[in-house]
């Protein structure tokens, strides 16, 4: 068989267990109420009225379905594909892959051949269908009452003349946009306006620092840069174009001049009068735009066409560009959004996150559209202007599909239950949440508290990477256990390997891989093919590292432990450690920095950051201060470091190289458990780190 058979075991025995869970759902009181017993009774069931109404509502429906996907991938997935509009079918193959380096050069392809359209089937597909009157975005803003909704027939009318415009001045297919916009509705129709016309999109966060801004432009070499004057979050007002602006005076120093910049008048937060302008180059968006027609014709692109190119953190200093292509990201975005949150067309679905990140890509546009639900567009800070401002947003729209970070959850979770219970919530039916391992207190709180104990959580495994979900709950289908992202999504085969990179069976923990591809899987790194077989392929040839922990219980559940490169996780945002380190090094009085992350409370992780000064120069608050600085102007406020830790010397080994494992138990204070430190270069640097700790 092709599938993980240890997998495949655990799913058969799995189905031994009473379906439809009816008889056995009281043990959600006993068990939620109590300090649980046993490991074996934590499991959190789905109610039999769930389940009964549930898209897969039993192990053995799931199991079935999961056995077809990775025993015939080819028939399982083109069934699907055949539920969306193909300008022209794939070739006979519906896949070709090679996964395994040994073999050649890594490669996969879904419905290659096929032409399509992702925007077209996001928004035309359900106008034709006669949803053009239903609402496809809501827009809450900042302010409470400041909102706005478009219907499916509307939002086809916008994206097709920011389109139409985007032809005029000269986009074309293939060609690079870079989108740097905060959360208006601007944003998505802007991502869908690209892909209306093949051009390949890279929204760059809101919240990085014009120096990322510009190293993102100079490597994607965009014909236009789209942005807004300014954006509120809670009460302080961000001048995003003047971030832009220095972006673009730094990309034409690196001779990528871009002609372009359209600015989106956000006049909540800014009048036009008060932005800084540089003619020429700059155009306002409600100068032009409206006046392009409202209908425009679908560029039809390849399967294998670039979709969007997203940039994240590595463990180098440079980010990479993970290049996603259109076809197979479509069927795989559309298919794990319909079953991981049990989508209904009555639904109401709000999704927290910013489309600056990979979520927000795959699940507020392309997923929820796709399957033509209604999205929460939200711009506002979560805690503005006070912690219970998004289940005031829950009982407005009506949300039924909640999808949060658990960073959020915990921060929410120590502002007290009374910012929640305040509001009825009695609309919602699923919760989500991602970015980072879920600690069972937060689950259990988001569970019983936000939920009412009523509404299963899909704890979402996956990365920018992989597109789509990964591993994660299917609601009706199977007990949860606070804190694990449960069972492998349909065509999905995790394995655990050890150092080696032998696969382990059955109870065990080890590093995660992916054995096969699956449709939304990335392509390559944006002009780096090399660094992309050698990141995600070569560290154990034959599989996709995932770059995470992860453990498997005797149940089969796996349960992610958080990443085993230098890479951070700081409220669900990625963050290299090199990145940091190379910030602080850019400090004239700087000499060296090392970063590890540490537990925190609210964020997962926090930045911990030592840092030797040059030669004669003294510890200062001041200094503190400005290498925070620093870094927030390098990188952007996200990736401020919690810690600075003075450091004379870094423990090294003889030939150079930082140990880290040290650090990192220094900073987690985990003294006991420094291990060997004689095969240091100079083992007295220990004791100095950890004299100056509270320093
Ligand atoms: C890393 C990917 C894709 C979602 C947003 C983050 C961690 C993500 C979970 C989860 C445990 C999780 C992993 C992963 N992660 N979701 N449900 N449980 N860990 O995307 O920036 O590409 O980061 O986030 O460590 O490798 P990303």
């Amino acid at each position: 068989s092709l599938a993980s058979s240890d997998h495949l075991r655990h799913v058969e025995s799995m189905t031994q267990l009473p379906s439809g869970a009816g008889q056995i759902s009281h043990l959600n009181a006993v068990i939620l109420g109590e300090p649980l017993a046993s490991e074996e009774n934590d499991r959190v069931f789905p109610s039999h009225d769930f389940s009964r109404q549930a898209l897969v509502s039993s192990p053995e429906q799931y199991w079935k379905m999961y056995k077809r996907s990775v025993e015939d991938p080819a028939g399982f997935w083109s069934e699907i594909a055949s539920q969306f509009y193909w300008r022209e079918k794939w070739y006979p193959e519906v896949y070709s892959e090679n996964i395994d380096v040994s073999k050649g050069t890594v490669k996969f392809e879904w419905f290659k051949g096929a032409r399509t359209n992702i925007c077209y089937n996001a928004v035309d597909q359900n106008v034709e269908a006669g949803n053009g009157g239903k609402v496809a975005i809501y827009w809450e803003g900042n302010e409470p009452g400041d909102d706005g909704q478009l219907t499916y027939a509307e939002l086809l009318e916008k994206v097709c003349q920011l389109a139409n415009y985007l032809k005029h001045v000269g986009v074309q297919k293939g060609d690079a946009v870079v989108i740097y916009l905060p959360m208006l509705m601007e944003l998505p129709i802007t991502m869908l306006a690209c892909a209306r016309i093949g051009a390949v999109h890279s929204v760059v966060f809101a919240g990085f620092s014009a120096e990322s801004l510009a190293q993102r432009i100079i490597d994607c070499k965009p014909k236009v840069v789209i942005t807004c004057n300014a954006v509120k979050r809670g009460s302080k007002a961000i001048h995003l174009k003047e971030i832009v602006d220095s972006a673009l005076i730094e990309s034409v120093k690196n001779g990528v001049p871009v002609g372009l910049c359209l600015t989106f008048e956000n006049q909540s937060a800014m009048k036009r009068e008060d932005t800084k302008w540089t003619e020429g180059r700059d155009v306002w968006w409600q100068d032009v735009v409206p006046q392009f027609p409202t209908k425009c014709a679908v560029e039809w692109v390849d399967a294998e066409d670039p979709l969007f190119l997203l940039y994240t953190s590595g463990s180098t200093g440079k980010p990479k560009g993970v290049l996603h292509t259109a076809g197979g990201y479509m069927v795989y975005t559309a298919t794990t959004f319909k079953y991981a949150f049990d989508y209904k067309p009555s639904d109401i679905y709000w999704c927290t996150a910013d489309c600056g990140w990979i979520t927000g890509h795959s699940y507020v546009t392309y997923g929820p559209l796709l399957n033509g639900a209604t999205v929460v567009v939200f711009e506002g800070a979560p805690n503005y202007p006070d912690s219970g401002r998004c289940w005031d947003i829950v009982d407005k729209y009506k949300v039924t599909i909640f999808y949060t970070a658990p960073t959020l959850v915990r921060s929410l979770m120590r502002e007290g239950n009374e910012y929640v219970t305040r509001y009825s919530r009695k609309s919602l039916r699923v919760l989500g949440s991602v970015g980072e391992p879920i600690n069972p207190s937060a689950w259990r709180w988001f569970y019983n508290v936000v939920g009412d104990s009523r509404c299963p959580i899909s704890d979402t495994w996956w990365q920018t990477e992989t597109g789509g979900f990964m591993i994660t709950p299917l609601p009706g289908a199977w007990p949860q256990k606070p804190g694990s992202a449960t069972f492998p999504f349909f065509g999905v085969q995790p394995v655990i390997v050890d150092e080696k990179g032998n696969e382990i069976e059955g109870e065990c923990s080890g590093y995660l891989c992916i054995k096969r591809s699956w449709p939304g899987a990335f392509r390559t790194l944006y002009g780096d093919h090399e660094r992309y077989e050698t990141t995600y392929f070569k560290p154990f040839a034959g599989y996709y590292f995932t770059g995470d922990g992860c453990s498997r219980d005797k149940d089969g559940y796996y349960w992610l432990t958080g990443r085993v490169d230098d890479v951070i996780n700081v409220s669900g945002h990625r963050i290299g450690t090199a990145e940091v380190e190379s910030a602080l090094v850019s400090h004239p009085q700087c000499a060296e920095a090392a970063v590890v992350g540490v537990e925190h409370e609210i964020k997962g992780q926090g930045i911990y950051a030592f840092v030797t000064l040059v030669e004669g120069v003294p510890y200062s608050e001041e200094l503190r201060k400005s290498l925070i600085l620093i870094v927030r102007n390098q990188i952007g406020a996200f990736a401020a470091p919690d810690k600075i830790h003075w450091a004379p010397g870094l423990p090294k080994t003889r030939s150079g190289k930082i140990m880290r494992r040290i650090l990192r138990k220094i900073a987690s204070r985990q003294l006991d458990e420094l291990g060997d430190t004689s095969t240091l270069a100079d083992p007295s640097v220990v004791d100095q780190l950890i004299e100056l700790r509270d320093c």
